[in-house]
C-alpha cells in the first residue's frame, strides 16, 4: 500500500553530521538545501545525461552570488582510476579549491565513488555533497561514506571513509534510467528487504513493484534508512555493516570470474541472494517461502534466476571457496528469518559447490 508521505530525512550521527534527504521533485523545484545555501565556492561535476537537472541547480546556485565551477563528465567503470582522480585534482587546483569549498557530484555510483575519493584526499579532505542519479547510487553507492577507485589488480582497492555532508536523493531523476540500470539497483533493494524485514519487506511483497511504479520513492527511502541505521552503528564495517554483504560472496565471485561488466552487479546480487537463501535453508532452517518471495520479485524485475556457461572452479576460486583456500575464516552472511541476518563461518566447501551449481546452473535449477 502506498502512503502519502513524500519527504524523508534520515540523520547519520557519527564523526560528523551527514544527512540524507529523499524527495521526488527535489531538484526540479530548485529549492536550495541548507548545505548549499551557506556555501560560497562550489564545484559541480555531473553526468551529461542529467544535464537538465544540473542546469536547474546551477541557475539557483548562481542566484546567491556564489562562485560555481561546472564540469560535465562521462566516466565508466574503466575510468574509475587514480588517473581520473589526478585529473580531478588538477581541476580543483585550476579552480582554486579551498578548505571551505564544497564539491557536488551528480551522477551514478562510478562518478560518486571517484569524485568522493578525490574530495576525501584533496587538502586532506574537503566537504562534498552527493546527488545520486541511478537507483544503485541512491540506495547504496552514495550512502554510507565509502569512496574508492579501482587499481590494476582489483576493484575499489584505493579508498576512504569520507561522509558527504549531505546526500540529496530525488527519485524523479530516475525517470530517464534505462531498464538495465534499474535492474542494477533492484538487487540491492531485494537484499535489504531480506535482511531488514519489516516495512520494506511487506511493501515489496504487497504490491507488484514494477519499474516506474509510484511506490518507489518510499521503497528507496526505506532502503536508505536501513543502510544509514546500520552505518550509524558501524561505519568501518567490523560488525553489523557486514550484513549488507548478504548475497555478495557469490556476486563478487561471479563478477570477478566472468569479468567485470559481463553481468550487472544487481543481477549478480540477485543470483547470490538465491544461493545464500538455499544455504540458509540447509544450515539455519530458514523457511523456503522466503526464497519463493525473493524469486517472485526477481521474476517481476526480470533479473536472471540462473546462469549458463560459467566455469564454477573459477567462481569458487574468486570466492576463496576452492578446496585449497582456507575456508575457516571465510565469512558468509546468511538468514535465520526475514530481518534476522547472521554471520556464518567455516561452511563446508563441498556444500557450497553443490548448492552453487544446483541453484544457479541453467539445467539444475531448483
Ligand atoms: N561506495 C559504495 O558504498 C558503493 C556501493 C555500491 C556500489 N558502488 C559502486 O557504484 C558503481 C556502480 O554505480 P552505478 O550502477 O550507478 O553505475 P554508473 O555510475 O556507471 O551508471 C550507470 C549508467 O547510467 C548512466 N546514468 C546515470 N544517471 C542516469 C540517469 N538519471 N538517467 C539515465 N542514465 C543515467 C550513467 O551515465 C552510466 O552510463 C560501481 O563502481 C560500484 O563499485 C559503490
Ligand atoms: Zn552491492
Amino acid at each position: 500500500m502506498m502512503s502519502t508521505q513524500q519527504h524523508w530525512e534520515i540523520q547519520a550521527s557519527f564523526h560528523r553530521e551527514s544527512r540524507v534527504v529523499c524527495e521526488p521533485g527535489l531538484i526540479r523545484r530548485g529549492t536550495l538545501m541548507a548545505e548549499l545555501i551557506d556555501a560560497r565556492h562550489i564545484l559541480l561535476i555531473h553526468d551529461p545525461l542529467v544535464a537538465e537537472h544540473a542546469g536547474i541547480l546551477v541557475e539557483r546556485l548562481h542566484h546567491g552570488g556564489r562562485t560555481v565551477a561546472v564540469k560535465a563528465w562521462t566516466i565508466d567503470e574503466r575510468d574509475k582510476t587514480m588517473e581520473t582522480v589526478q585529473r580531478l585534482y588538477e581541476w580543483f587546483g585550476h579552480n582554486l579549491v579551498r578548505r571551505d569549498s564544497i564539491v557536488v557530484v551528480m551522477g551514478g555510483g562510478v562518478l560518486t565513488d571517484t569524485v568522493g575519493f578525490a574530495a576525501s584526499t584533496y587538502l586532506r579532505g574537503i566537504a562534498w555533497v552527493a546527488i545520486p542519479t541511478t537507483l544503485l547510487g541512491q540506495v547504496d553507492a552514495a550512502i554510507g561514506g565509502k569512496v574508492a577507485v579501482n587499481l590494476p589488480h582489483g576493484k575499489n582497492l584505493a579508498g576512504a571513509f569520507h561522509l558527504p555532508r549531505a546526500v540529496y536523493v530525488d527519485p524523479d531523476i530516475l525517470k530517464t534510467l534505462p531498464l538495465v540500470q534499474w535492474q542494477a539497483g533492484v538487487g540491492e533493494v531485494m537484499k535489504t528487504a531480506l535482511i531488514a524485514g519489516g516495512t520494506l519487506f511487506k511493501q515489496l511483497s504487497g504490491s507488484p513493484v514494477r519499474f516506474g511504479d509510484p511506490v518507489w520513492p518510499e521503497l528507496i527511502a526505506h532502503t536508505i534508512r536501513y543502510k544509514v541505521e546500520i552505518v550509524n552503528q558501524d561505519l568501518e564495517e567490523s560488525g553489523p555493516r557486514l550484513y549488507l554483504n548478504f548475497g555478495h560472496t557469490v556476486a563478487h565471485g561471479l563478477e570477478q570470474a566472468l569479468g567485470y561488466g559481463t553481468i550487472t552487479h544487481g543481477a549478480a546480487v540477485g543470483l547470490g541472494c538465491r544461493v545464500a537463501l538455499v544455504l540458509s535453508e540447509t544450515l539455519l532452517g530458514l523457511d523456503p517461502h522466503v526464497r519463493g518471495q525473493a524469486e517472485t520479485w526477481m521474476a517481476i524485475w526480470k533479473l536472471p534466476m540462473t546462469i549458463s556457461g560459467v566455469n564454477w572452479d573459477q567462481v569458487l576460486r574468486a570466492m576463496g571457496q576452492d578446496k585449497k583456500a582456507d575456508t575457516g575464516g571465510q565469512r558468509w552472511i546468511l538468514l535465520e528469518q526475514i530481518g534476522k541476518p547472521k554471520v556464518q563461518k567455516g561452511i563446508d566447501p563441498d556444500l557450497v559447490r553443490r548448492v552453487l551449481t544446483n541453484v544457479l546452473e541453467e539445467n539444475h535449477a531448483v
